[in-house]
């Protein structure tokens, strides 16, 4: 390990809110602010008559830990957008709220059809309202964003099909990537292959939700036909040695998102998670929140969570330099961002000049 890369750190040390972070793996469609939702929930006639801890417990995590009742969230979620101010203020609270964790680099992702639907936007105009307000918001917070495009199992090929061209037509404001989300034990991925292996073609990150509810198949189909990048969850990969020793081979990371995968019950408890497994077998990993509003949690509630698992603050800083490594940005902002980070947490270290 080198300096640069990962700084020594004692464990008598600052807040984690204040060291700077990257998240890899965060849904806007699960970054809304409950306040938020309310206020837009008032203007929708669908939802106007639900009492305010009704529509909490439609669209949080309400106790249930189950796979399926989780991903209901967004269908609720979906009817809020019943004007382009909702779908613009959304995505700048996003950016906020990642600003006030210090999250210093940002990959947002989002579907359009999940903002577009209830309302019958055009996709392509609800990703140009996205793009211009996330973008407002990280210039004004100093939070550097790129965006992923994600299509959702369930769609059908020409939503999806529509989905990568205006990620494509948009790279220019920020879209670095495609990812395929939504239940993978109801809907495989094998529509979306030439989907996705044209967008990695087109030089697109990809990163596929596979090995969450699934098994260890669904993470080599999503590495062996999808072209994946970095895999979404990926923890059932723990069960398959081959898996692992591939990954480990490939530099494919794990977008590991601890709280989530507790309330989806693809894991018993946190006691239970195979994150200090994975990291055992040298398993690229990066530390994610996936839907925080929806989970009432943020990227730093994770960071203590990881702690709990015996995770050192030393390896946690490594694990931020490592996430790096795994953005799907160019060579040379890749560079920028470390260098910035690296001197960032320095500075953090007592003792240290910054
Ligand atoms: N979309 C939002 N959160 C998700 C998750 N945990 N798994 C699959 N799709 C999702
Ligand atoms: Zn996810």
């Amino acid at each position: 390990m080198n300096e640069q890369t990962a700084p020594s750190v004692p464990e008598e040390t600052v807040p984690f809110q204040q060291w700077p972070k990257v998240e890899l793996h965060r849904h806007l469609e699960g970054s809304v602010r409950f306040e938020t939702a309310w206020q837009w929930a008032r203007k929708n006639p669908a939802l106007a008559h639900l009492e305010q801890e009704k529509l909490r417990r439609l669209i949080e995590f309400d106790g249930v830990r189950d796979f399926a009742h989780f991903l209901g969230r967004f269908r609720v979620l979906r009817q809020l957008y019943t004007a382009p101010d909702a779908v613009r203020q959304v995505a700048r609270e996003a950016v906020e709220d990642a600003a006030l964790e210090n999250i210093r680099y940002l990959e947002l992702r989002f579907s359009p059809d999940h903002f577009a639907s209830h309302a019958g936007f055009d996709m392509e105009d609800v990703a140009s309202w996205i793009l211009e307000a996330a973008r407002a918001a990280a210039h004004d917070h100093g939070v550097e964003v790129r965006f992923l495009l994600t299509i959702a199992r369930n769609y059908d090929f020409q939503t999806a099909s529509r989905i990568l061209s205006i990620a494509l037509r948009f790279r220019d404001l920020g879209i670095v990537g495609l990812d395929l989300a939504g239940n993978e034990l109801m809907y495989p991925a094998e529509p979306f292959v030439e989907l996705f292996v044209r967008a990695r073609e087109e030089g697109l990150g990809i990163t596929v939700h596979a090995g969450e509810a699934g098994t260890a198949a669904h993470v080599w189909e999503a590495i062996d036909r999808l072209g994946a990048h970095r895999i979404g969850h990926g923890i059932r990969s723990a069960d398959d040695p081959k898996l692992l020793e591939e990954l480990r081979r490939r530099n494919i990371s794990l977008e590991v998102c601890l709280t989530s995968n507790v309330q989806t019950g693809v894991v018993p408890s946190l006691a239970e998670h195979p994150l200090p497994r994975l990291l055992e077998a040298r398993v690229p990993v990066v530390l994610c929140s996936d839907d925080p509003r929806v989970s009432r949690i943020t990227l730093t509630d994770e960071w203590y969570n990881a702690l709990q698992l015996g995770l050192s603050v030393e390896a946690l800083t490594h694990l931020t330099m490592q996430a790096v490594e795994h953005t799907f940005l160019p060579a040379d902002e890749k560079r920028g961002l470390r260098q910035r980070l690296a001197a960032e947490i320095a500075s953090l270290i007592p003792g240290r000049p910054s």
